[in-house]
């Protein structure tokens, strides 16, 4: 197949919870602009919703309003669907709230891990009864905490930002270090909005003033990196023409996989280099390449870690034989999938040679055409980067089902569809 023709990805999705979530907490309307419309995001204007906050309906094209007013015990459970930034980062803001609240979710989210997140939070002073071990139902109970200094045991933005919401709405210092860098999305809004917080001797410094306050705000949230990672890594696979995305957020945090993609091969301009919100933001302009095999470090993880299945399928298409290795993708197990096994059975199952061994994977470069089933266990991300595998010319890629992309990316099989030009080897996914 050949691409063609300029498409924006949908709102990120971390920037979008952060922004609902500080504008829930701020005094007075917040209006946001190019939120998300996944499902994940509404899972966190919901709980929001439930608690007391009026959110206006997100939907495509609108400018979401906040009008925040002092959070309140629930009448019910706060079901965070799918949604793992919404569990872990709600906790942190029930954290400081003197009510009982308990959070759920679906079936996967229901078996991620959380103790990552209460340990540190039941530190502070937050009082969080479990149910079933290291997993959602959890009822917490905020109130009166106290500061702390932390190291988090692997670098998780989703830990960090739980710390830091804490810490705002408990009206207490935090100082966390992180293994190395996860994306600083919070970091970046608080600074924006002019919470204290700031960097000293490699730690990241929360620290309240007199009265901290959160002002309302107006925020034009950029295109998703992750999401852009897809429609990159397909006209990468093409056969021929070129591909402009539009607006995507190029915090460095984040694209990773834009720097393994170079050492590959494929090289993707960044143009139109513009800031929004404290959030470097440029067009992508993405065109074939014939790929090399690489190796990804534990270093580089954290600024791809959402990247690997689609970073995966492209090492799928490296030069005959040559290898790419992840090295240090244990997380992977714990995302909305075990990713990790997924990733190798269903490349596997395509013909592709790979493998998980302990923590890292390794899959081996083909010019074989991929031909088979895969299954993505609901996983929005799973079933993105074995969709862009379909692309490939001659290949017949069955997924098991296509619904999970509403996570993240409601509009995905229809952008799929459009950026693929006149050219030969023209199929659906
Ligand atoms: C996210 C952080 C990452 C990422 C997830 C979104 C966030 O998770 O995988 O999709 O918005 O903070 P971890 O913090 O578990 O690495």
């Amino acid at each position: 197949m050949k691409v063609r023709g300029v498409v924006r990805p949908p709102g990120d999705k971390s920037i979008s919870h952060r922004a609902v979530m500080l504008a829930a907490l701020a005094r007075g309307t917040s209006e946001l602009d190019g939120l998300l419309t996944g499902a994940d995001v509404k899972s966190t204007a919901r709980v929001l919703r439930q608690l007391g906050a009026k959110i206006s309906t997100v939907r495509d094209g609108a400018t979401v309003t906040v009008q925040a007013s002092r959070l309140s015990h629930p009448a019910s459970r706060l079901n965070c669907g799918n949604s793992g930034t919404t569990a872990r980062l709600l906790l942190g803001i029930l954290a400081g709230q003197r009510f009982r609240a308990t959070l759920t979710g679906d079936a996967s989210l229901r078996r991620r891990p959380m103790r990552r997140v209460t340990e540190p939070l039941r530190a502070m002073g937050a009082e969080i009864q479990e149910t079933g071990g290291d997993t959602l139902p959890l009822t917490i109970r905020g109130g009166r905490l106290r500061p702390l200094t932390y190291t988090t045991p692997v670098a998780s933005a989703q830990i960090k930002s739980a710390l830091f919401f804490a810490a705002l709405t408990g009206n207490v210092g935090v100082t966390i270090r992180e293994p190395y860098r996860s994306r600083d999305h919070t970091e970046r809004l608080f600074v924006h909005l002019g919470l204290g917080l700031h960097e000293r001797e490699g730690a990241i410094v929360y620290e309240p003033s007199d009265r901290t306050v959160v002002p309302p705000f107006r925020l034009s949230v950029p295109g998703d990196a992750s999401s852009a990672a897809f429609l990159v890594a397909a006209a990468v696979l093409a056969e021929g023409g070129e591909l402009v995305i539009e607006t995507v957020g190029v915090n460095p945090t984040r694209t990773g996989f834009l720097v393994v993609l170079g050492r590959m091969g494929a090289r993707v301009e960044r143009v139109n280099l513009r800031d929004e919100g404290g959030e470097p933001v440029a067009d992508l302009v993405a065109r074939p390449a014939a790929l090399r095999g690489t190796e990804v470090s534990a270093a580089e993880v954290p600024t791809l870690v959402d990247e690997v299945p689609v970073l995966a399928i492209l090492a799928s298409r490296a030069a005959e034989g040559s290898e790419t290795v992840f090295h240090e993708v244990g997380e992977l197990r714990v995302k909305e999938s075990n990713r990790l096994e997924l990733i190798a059975a269903n490349l596997r199952a395509v013909g592709v040679e790979a493998e998980a061994r302990g923590n890292d994977l390794f899959v081996c470069g083909t010019t074989r055409r991929p031909i088979g089933r895969v299954e993505t266990a609901r996983d929005h991300r799973l079933a993105m980067a074995f969709a862009v595998l379909g692309t490939v010319p001659g290949a017949d890629v069955q997924l098991s089902e296509r619904a999970s992309v509403a996570i993240s990316y409601p509009q995905f099989f229809r952008d799929l569809k459009r950026i693929r030009g006149t050219g030969q080897g023209k199929r659906q996914a």
